[in-house]
């Protein structure tokens, strides 16, 4: 497993954290009316090379994370995989077919992966193991562009409405920083356990942090020190969710699923947090929120 990645903002300055974050929640807001949602990588799209290793590096992320649930029971081969929130391309979806899984669906809300060009392809390509047969990813390629897939599907649908896939055809759900920016989770976790075959596992890593670039290295909790009433008037459609985790281990319980695991990926720092927990809204303030878990992975089965 990878090590746990320890976080300790160098300066904590907690009420000028707070104001400046308000205005970071009013500006984004004004920003998203303006200009609809951008994904939040921290890159931007032109820079191809960083765009592929990002996609290796999340799919070794869940093969990790699998490796020390399942076991050796970890392979890719002949799932069936369901993406949610795939984002800016369909890189991770080849490589998981390149590694053997039967069929990957990548199911999002906006249409981001349109704008990845065959640059990106080329060079995803060209990183993939020498035993690929890349005319075939090609040929799979062309066909969900097409739009009549046949192992690579992306699919978006403004509501996010899972139940047009079919149930129990689903092996694998994976999921990379999309988990936080849900609107309806019951909702969306109830659908996954629909569509989820018997012994079907889940992966996703959730980055719990304050995602607006500038302020999320100076001050991770920041979306936690505003009050709902506040938050609420300044949230808009892909806005982190606030979620924590343990309500995303008793949404999954109630759903169906079983042998809930969370890894933590990034933690941050003892004495920083009892710096920064006090002053936090009055509802994230609890231990039981674990506040200071910034990432977490969680995996989950549903029995056979
Ligand atoms: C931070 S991006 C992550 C994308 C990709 N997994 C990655 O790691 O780059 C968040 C993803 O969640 C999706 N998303 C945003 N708002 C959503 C919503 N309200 N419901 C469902 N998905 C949403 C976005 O379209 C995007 O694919």
């Amino acid at each position: 497993m990878r090590p746990v990645k320890i976080v300790n903002p160098a300066k904590v300055s907690n009420g000028f954290n707070k104001l400046t974050g308000g205005a970071i929640l009013v500006a984004n807001k004004i920003r998203h009316a303006i200009m609809g949602y951008r994904t939040p990588r921290p890159f931007d799209a032109g820079q191809i090379a960083r765009a592929v290793d990002y996609d290796f590096s999340v799919v070794g992320g869940w093969l990790d994370c699998l490796g020390q649930y399942c076991g050796d029971a970890a392979g890719l081969s002949g799932r069936r995989v369901l993406e949610l929130g795939p984002g800016a391309d369909l890189g991770v979806g080849l490589i998981l077919l390149s590694m053997g899984a039967a069929k990957y669906t990548a199911f999002d809300v906006h249409n981001l992966a349109e704008s990845a060009g065959e640059e990106f392809y080329d060079a995803l390509f060209e990183k993939l193991s020498p035993q690929t047969d890349i005319e075939a990813l090609r040929r799979e390629l062309a066909l969900a562009h097409n739009g009549s897939p046949n192992t690579l599907r992306y699919q978006c649908s403004s509501d996010f409405d899972l139940s047009v896939l079919d149930e129990g055809s689903i092996d694998l759900i994976v999921s990379q920083a999309a988990f936080e920016h849900f609107d309806d989770l019951e909702r969306t976790i109830d659908q996954m356990t629909k569509l989820a075959s018997p012994g079907a596992v889940l992966v996703c890593e959730i980055d719990l942090a304050t995602h607006t670039r500038w302020i999320r290295d100076r001050d991770p909790l920041n979306i936690y020190r505003h009050s709902d009433a506040f938050y609420d008037r300044m949230k808009f459609r892909g806005s982190p969710n606030r979620v924590r985790p343990e309500e995303y281990r008793k949404m999954l319980a109630d759903a169906g699923w079983s042998d809930i695991q969370q890894y933590p990926l990034a933690v941050l720092d003892e004495n920083y947090m009892s710096r920064v927990s006090p002053t936090l809204a009055k509802k994230f303030r609890s231990k039981t929120n674990e506040m200071e878990c910034l990432s977490i992975a969680l995996c989950a089965r549903i029995n056979t």
